[in-house]
C-alpha cells in the first residue's frame, strides 16, 4: 500500500439496519428497515461533507447493501464475493434458534469461531480466502467505500489492521458506523464515524472459555501452494513417479560398454521423470 503516490483511504461500513437485523436473524436477503434507510441518507450526507468526489462505491449482491448504495446517488459496483458469510443450514435463524436446533454446532462454533464451517455454508477462514480478490483490488485503488456485511467487514478490517484469526471473528463492526482506514508508514490509521442513526446491536461477544475438548475442526482450506514437492509435468495422483515405459526395442549407446551399444527392452527400464 505504501507505493501509492497520493494518499487514499478505504471507507468500510455495513449496510443500513435490515429487517432481519431487527428480528435477530442472520443471513438471508432482507430489505432495509426504516432506520436502515435513514442510515443510507446519512451516508450520502457523510460523502458530501467529506467531499469524496472521486470515491468508488462497492456493494455485495444482497439487497440490503444495494439499497444502501442506491440512496447515495453515485455509481456503484456490485461484487458477489462481498456477500455475507454463508451460514448454510442456519441461514435466517436467530442465535437462539440455532442453539435449540443445532446445539452441537452452536457449541463448536463458540469453541473455534474462525475455523468453524456451517454445515452447507462457510467458515471465516473460507471467507478470508473468498475475499482475496477484493483485498488485492483495494490495494490498487484510490478512495473506495465498501458497503458490506458484519463478517465481511471483520475480514477486511483484520487484513488492514493485521489482526489474528482468533480475534477476527470478534472485531466490533457496529451498524451505522463508517470506518476510515488510511495507510500510513507501517500500518493503517483508523477513524470511526457513527452517523447518529440508532440500530440494533448484532454483536455476540466471545463466550467464556470452554474447557470441553475440541470435537471437530471442520474448516480446512489447503493453501493454493500446498504441494511444494517438485514433480514431473505428467505426474498426477495415482501415478507412480517411476513409470515403466511401453515395451519396444530401443538401442541405448553406452560408450563405456565393450560393444559401445546395448539392446534393451524398454519394459526393463525405469525412468525417473524428475
Ligand atoms: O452470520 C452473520 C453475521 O453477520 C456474522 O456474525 O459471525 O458474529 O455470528 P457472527
Amino acid at each position: 500500500m505504501n507505493i501509492h503516490v497520493h494518499s487514499h483511504s478505504i471507507y468500510l461500513c455495513r449496510h443500513g439496519e435490515s429487517e432481519h437485523n431487527v428480528q435477530g436473524r442472520i443471513g438471508g436477503d432482507s430489505e432495509l428497515s426504516p432506520r436502515g434507510r435513514q442510515f443510507a441518507s446519512a451516508l450520502r450526507e457523510f460523502i458530501e461533507e467529506h467531499k469524496l468526489s472521486d470515491l468508488k462505491v462497492w456493494t455485495s449482491q444482497l439487497r440490503r447493501t444495494i439499497q444502501t448504495a442506491e440512496e447515495l446517488g453515485v455509481p456503484y459496483e456490485q461484487w458477489k464475493i462481498l456477500n455475507e458469510i454463508d451460514a448454510g443450514v442456519c441461514e435466517e435463524m436467530t442465535y437462539e434458534m440455532i442453539q435449540n436446533t443445532f446445539p452441537e454446532e452452536f457449541a463448536l462454533r463458540d469453541q473455534d469461531k474462525y475455523h468453524y464451517r456451517y454445515p452447507g455454508g462457510e467458515s471465516y477462514q473460507d471467507l478470508v480466502q473468498r475475499l482475496e480478490p477484493v483485498i488485492m483490488e483495494l490495494e490498487r485503488q484510490g478512495n473506495v467505500l465498501v458497503i458490506c456485511h458484519q463478517a465481511v467487514m471483520r475480514c477486511l478490517l483484520a487484513y488492514f489492521l493485521d489482526k489474528s484469526g482468533d480475534d477476527l471473528p470478534y472485531l466490533k463492526c457496529p451498524l451505522h458506523t463508517v470506518m476510515k482506514l488510511t495507510p500510513v508508514a507501517y500500518g493503517c490509521k483508523v477513524e470511526m464515524f457513527y452517523l447518529n442513526v440508532e440500530a440494533v446491536n448484532t454483536h455476540r461477544d466471545r463466550p467464556l472459555v470452554n474447557s470441553a475438548p475440541l470435537l471437530r475442526r471442520n474448516s480446512y482450506t489447503p493453501l493454493s501452494s500446498h504441494d511444494q514437492v517438485k514433480r514431473p509435468r505428467l505426474y498426477s495422483a495415482g501415478n507412480r513417479p517411476w513409470l515403466p515405459l511401453t515395451p519396444s526395442p530401443t538401442t541405448l549407446h553406452i560408450p563405456d560398454s565393450p560393444d559401445g551399444a546395448l539392446l534393451l527392452q524398454q519394459s526393463q527400464v525405469s525412468v525417473r521423470l524428475d
